[in-house]
């Protein structure tokens, strides 16, 4: 391996009150892209996932379906882990907040913050505003004229015993913190957020509730549970093998990179570091949030009935067209609206005409020009030169992208390629050149360029279309992307030679 620190990964763990949508799917395909892009480039990868299965709202719903709490998130897990073969997301561990595992991490980062400070961790009352037909908690400044902002029914005021968490001790290191380290919270407007937020003082966080029980028990305090964000969080620590496994630990964290949609962005960004300084733990190395997904227009709303199911969009158009579509569509960090126009848009005009057409007319050339052998290449020919010189820029290009979770700029960086040997096909006119005996040589460096631009295409867009790159390079006689990795991935003029091209089905079939 290249690094003994391996490249680690995760997404949000997403609560199993809900059936994963188009969001969710979003950010674990983002994941999943950066992830292969790594493996490809020849690091260790440890790409995490899983789900947030604890709380009062789970507890109830089973109450009401007559199961236990247990026994209903281990049937809606499976949705989610479904979703992701669906998905073809290449995670290393799927991490559940109601296993054992978690639940030793858990207690071990709770005493291990308090051993750094007896006072970081200390019993009072937790009080606020509390809606009961929607069992949740509400603050002052969210009620609306004293009544839930929900369902407008009045909020009561309760008090409660609970555990806290000093946070507010913890507010000048976190400044410093960011003021040292600007790449931690991107993009630079969720930075922005972030310091504008921590203008206000910090309030200590409630870490546990006693009026429920579907949790994991406070230590040494078993009338409470802990709650939400004090679980859920340590996950990412639970994960890389905290505390079972302190070498593998230390080998895994901090995280690379925390991706997360920015509705999470302050749990991440605030509360999540300053558990870390008061454990004297690592923090990741930053926390990227995306912008927010609509669906014609229109926020997903289970009542409104918008909401998209990702298996229902990949049966009609294909797990790669989908992926490729939410990550091209929209600069990753701002917000984007998702329609089927749009999508049969991108895959008839980029996929079917650009990259698809490319793919077949290059074949198609190869076999009926050169009875379907790849010609050997001529370094000394000037097209050669020129596609070697613009690769070079293109793959600097896409590992800047990368460095930056910039996909839309990964993608059209390989862009680049595909509309230069369109063009470049256009204006040597191959079907010309084969007509002309002396100018074989001439329509073997064509057709070289051609083909090698389409096998590192194959391996560029990889990470976004692992199905139909693997068929690509079938098309190609080339070894699949799949098993390849190392430094040398993406350099030009690496094409097998002498081997057959072969015809397959088209990549990308035009839709109507
Ligand atoms: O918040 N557009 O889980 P969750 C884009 N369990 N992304 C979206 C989206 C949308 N419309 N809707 C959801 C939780 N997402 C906690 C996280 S982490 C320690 C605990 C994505 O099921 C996005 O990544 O509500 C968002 O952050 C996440 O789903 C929230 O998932
Ligand atoms: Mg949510």
């Amino acid at each position: 391996m290249q690094n003994d620190k391996i490249y680690y990964i995760t997404t949000p763990i997403y609560y199993v009150n809900d059936v994963p949508h188009i969001g969710h799917a979003y950010t674990t395909i983002a994941a999943d892209v950066m992830a292969r892009y790594q493996r490809l480039l020849g690091k260790e990868v440890f790409f995490l996932t899983g789900t947030d299965e604890h709380g009062l709202k789970i507890e109830k719903t089973a109450i009401a379906k007559g199961l236990s709490a247990k026994e209903l998130v281990d049937d809606v897990v499976k949705r989610y882990i479904h979703l992701w073969k669906v998905l073809n997301i290449s995670n290393d561990d799927f991490i559940r907040t109601s296993e054992e595992r978690h639940h030793r991490a858990v207690h071990a980062f709770f005493k291990l913050v308090k051993e750094h400070g007896d006072e970081n961790i200390y019993l009072g009352h937790y009080e606020d505003w509390y809606c009961v037909p929607c069992e949740t908690f509400w603050t002052e400044a969210q009620l609306v004229d004293g009544n839930c902002p929900e369902c407008k029914r009045p909020a009561e005021r309760v008090k409660e015993e609970s555990y806290f968490f000093k946070m507010s001790a913890f507010q000048q290191r976190l400044l410093d913190y960011l003021a040292e380290h600007d790449q931690f919270v991107r993009p630079q407007s969720k930075l922005n957020e972030i310091l504008g937020f921590l203008r206000e003082d910090l309030r200590d966080l409630s870490i546990s509730r006693s009026s429920f029980s579907w949790g994991i028990p406070v230590p040494d305090d078993e009338r409470h549970v802990i709650y939400v964000w004090f679980d859920a969080l340590i996950n990412y620590l639970t994960a890389a093998g905290f505390p079972d496994d302190m070498e593998r630990f230390e080998k895994l964290w901090p995280a690379d990179v925390h991706l997360i949609g920015k509705d999470i962005l302050r749990f991440h960004a605030v509360y999540w570091p300053t558990f870390l300084f008061a454990a004297d733990l690592p923090l990741p190395r930053k926390v990227f949030a995306h912008g927010w997904w609509t669906v014609e227009g229109e926020k997903m709303s289970k009542s409104v009935g918008n909401v998209v199911d990702p298996e229902v969009v990949v049966g009609e158009f294909g797990v790669d067209a989908f992926r490729y579509f939410l990550l091209r569509e929209v600069p990753f960090g701002l917000d984007g609206d998702f329609s089927q126009s749009a999508l049969k848009g991108r895959i008839n005009s980029e996929l079917a005409n650009d990259l698809g057409n490319l793919l077949s007319r290059t074949v198609s050339m190869v076999k009926k020009y050169r009875q379907q052998i790849i010609p050997a290449a001529d370094c000394e020919n000037q097209h050669y030169k020129e596609f070697a010189a613009l690769n070079d820029e293109i793959k600097s290009e896409v590992a800047q992208a990368i460095d930056n979770l910039a996909f839309h700029k990964m993608l059209a960086a390989a862009w680049r390629l595909v509309e230069k040997c369109n063009r470049f096909i256009d204006e040597q006119a191959p079907w010309a050149l084969a007509k002309d005996e002396s100018k074989a040589a001439e329509l073997d460096q064509v057709l070289y360029c051609v083909l090698e631009s389409l096998r590192l295409l194959s391996l560029y867009l990889n990470p976004v279309m692992p199905e139909k790159t693997g068929q690509m390079a079938v098309q190609l006689g080339q070894r699949s992307p799949a098993v390849q990795s190392g430094p040398e991935v993406f350099t030009w003029g690496r094409l097998e030679t002498g081997v057959e091209v072969v015809k397959g089905e088209s990549l990308f079939p035009r839709l109507d």
